[in-house]
């Protein structure tokens, strides 16, 4: 039997249909990744998998006794607990039985009349903390901490006060010790840095169990899947086999699906042709009928479906300023102490780099210090006159409760709404939902949302600041256009090598 199996899910928000009668079946070990363009449903589906939704029809199994555990897109909870005590609760029991061992130790010491007997007691319970590698703990803990880029004063901080990322980090170190039946995770590449995607790849590829992971980042499903799920047009479809194959064989399905669409409209026009001659015939009207019922009886495909998600990201331009827009001289960035070597670079007019960097060594405040959102500790940068920056800020916090619309309209008020509406509808947010709360909207329909907001803007600099995060393959594909036909400079961070590579000068490690 399988883990898990959905048949004929369906399911609407408001007057979306999301799902036409979807069914999935998912098998012990099977490493499964599942992929759509923004909005097509992805979290939504991980929602109802793990029961905090329910479908409108349809019915969700899981196997008995199977157990999962969940990574959401964007989480909620904050805690005030350690990381480490946080992390070693997974072994919660573990410990208790070593504390209850050790007690019986003590008291054989006290008790000779019961001594061998207590003493049997205790070894039993050292014979099963070493069977489940206790004493190995340690070391696997801190394998998985290393390999998540947390050193020791990340460890011993309260969840509550690491960042954003660090703490989605806890959440997938504790989501991997737990060793649970199935993970599901919603773009879990989303707050890693490049050598840690790398590592969770390698992870997940020897994960002994199974997996379901949505995620837009392709070179890292190329590496995790032997299943690919592909929502599109509200079906599922499943394909096994790694990414690669996917590609391949969903390009030869679609081709052939058009190939047999077209067949079969031009034998139901002959028919129909054929019908519309014979019937008024006395000779040949029966042979008409016939072909009639036949047609009627005929299972009509449906029409190929138009390509979803397309979108066009432009940043207008103003002018050069003149040979070199920025320099920077021995910068010294950090909050109290510095986080980095002084960083000195040049970046010639229309040149274009990555930066690149560990998580959380200093990349984003680098950004926030040129742009003189926070302070320098020494050196300078100077920018020259008549330079406007363009801003992708990574951290931006925005009001979910506006409308895309209105967020717009908020910074641009002369802007007219067909202008504001063209602006959205070009970056792929339908006018379905651009009237909508931003907190209905999924990831990947705020982040067009943001840079809709940037195609407002003249500029001649760019900073983006993992701009990728959340884009489906086809926005992204747009983003790296809009980058490379701007004529300005810029500058981008981020994780994603398939991304920057072939798009810019030179690659700058932080
Ligand atoms: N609470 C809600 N109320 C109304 N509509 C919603 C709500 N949540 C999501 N939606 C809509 O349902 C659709 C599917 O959203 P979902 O978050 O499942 O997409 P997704 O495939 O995960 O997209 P992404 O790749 O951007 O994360 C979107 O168009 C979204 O705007
Ligand atoms: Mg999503």
């Amino acid at each position: 039997m399988a883990l898990l199996e959905l048949s004929n899910i369906q399911f609407n928000y408001s007057d979306k249909e999301l799902y036409k009668g979807i069914t999935l079946k998912m098998n012990p070990g099977e490493h499964c990744v599942l992929v759509g363009v923004n909005g097509s449903g992805k979290t939504t589906l991980l929602s109802m998998i793990v029961g905090e939704l329910s479908p409108d029809e349809g019915k969700i199994i899981w196997e008995k006794g199977t157990t999962f555990s969940y990574l959401d897109q964007q989480l909620k909870v904050a805690q005030d607990m350690p990381v480490y005590q946080y992390l070693y609760g997974v072994y919660e029991d573990l410990f208790e039985k070593e504390k209850q061992m050790e007690r019986l130790y003590e008291q054989s010491a006290t008790d000779p009349d019961h001594f061998e007997k207590i003493l049997e007691k205790a070894e039993r319970i050292q014979d099963e903390l070493n069977e489940k590698n206790f004493y190995g703990l340690q070391e696997k803990v801190g394998r998985l901490t290393d390999g998540l880029g947390f050193d020791q004063s990340h460890l011993e901080a309260p969840l509550s006060r690491l960042s954003s990322g660090q703490r989605e980090k806890a959440y997938l170190a504790k989501m991997l010790l737990e060793e649970k039946d199935v993970l599901i995770m919603d773009e879990p590449t989303n707050f890693l840095d490049q050598t840690q995607v790398a590592w969770l790849a390698r992870y997940l590829q020897n994960y002994p169990k199974a997996f379901l992971v949505v995620s837009h980042d392709q070179a890292f499903m190329k590496q995790i899947a032997d299943v690919v799920f592909v929502l599109e047009n509200q079906t599922l479809t499943r394909y096994k086999g790694n990414y690669e194959h996917y590609l391949i064989q969903h390009e030869i399905d679609k081709e052939q699906y058009k190939k047999d669409y077209a067949a079969q409209q031009r034998y139901i026009k002959k028919e129909e042709d054929f019908i519309a001659r014979h019937i008024v015939r006395a000779t040949s009207a029966r042979a008409a009928k016939s072909h009639r019922a036949r047609l009627a009886h005929l299972d009509r495909m449906e029409a190929p479906a138009k390509e979803e998600g397309n979108v066009f990201i432009s940043f207008p331009y103003t002018h050069s300023v003149g040979r070199i827009p920025l320099v920077v001289e021995n910068l010294v960035i950090g909050y109290d102490k510095p986080l980095l070597d002084p960083i000195a670079f040049e970046l010639n007019d229309g040149e274009k780099i990555a930066i690149l960097g560990q998580n959380g060594v200093g990349k984003t405040t680098f950004l926030k210090t040129i742009l003189n959102e926070i302070p320098s500790l020494g050196g300078g940068y100077s920018f020259l006159p008549g330079t406007v920056i363009n801003y992708f800020n990574q951290d931006e916090k925005i009001d979910l409760n506006l409308s895309p619309f209105d967020y717009l309209h908020a910074r641009y008020p002369e802007a007219n709404n067909t202008q504001i509406r063209k602006a959205l509808g070009s970056c792929g947010v339908r006018k379905e939902i651009a009237l909508r709360p931003m907190k209905e909207l999924s990831g990947g329909e705020v982040a067009k949302t943001r840079f809709a907001l940037m195609t407002f803007k003249k500029s001649n600099f760019l900073v983006l600041d993992e701009p990728t995060n959340h884009l489906d393959q086809k926005a992204k594909d747009a983003l790296f256009d809009a980058i490379e036909r701007y004529e300005g400079s810029v500058i981008i961070v981020s994780h994603e090598k398939d991304f920057y590579d072939g798009l810019v000068d030179y690659e700058l490690y932080f």
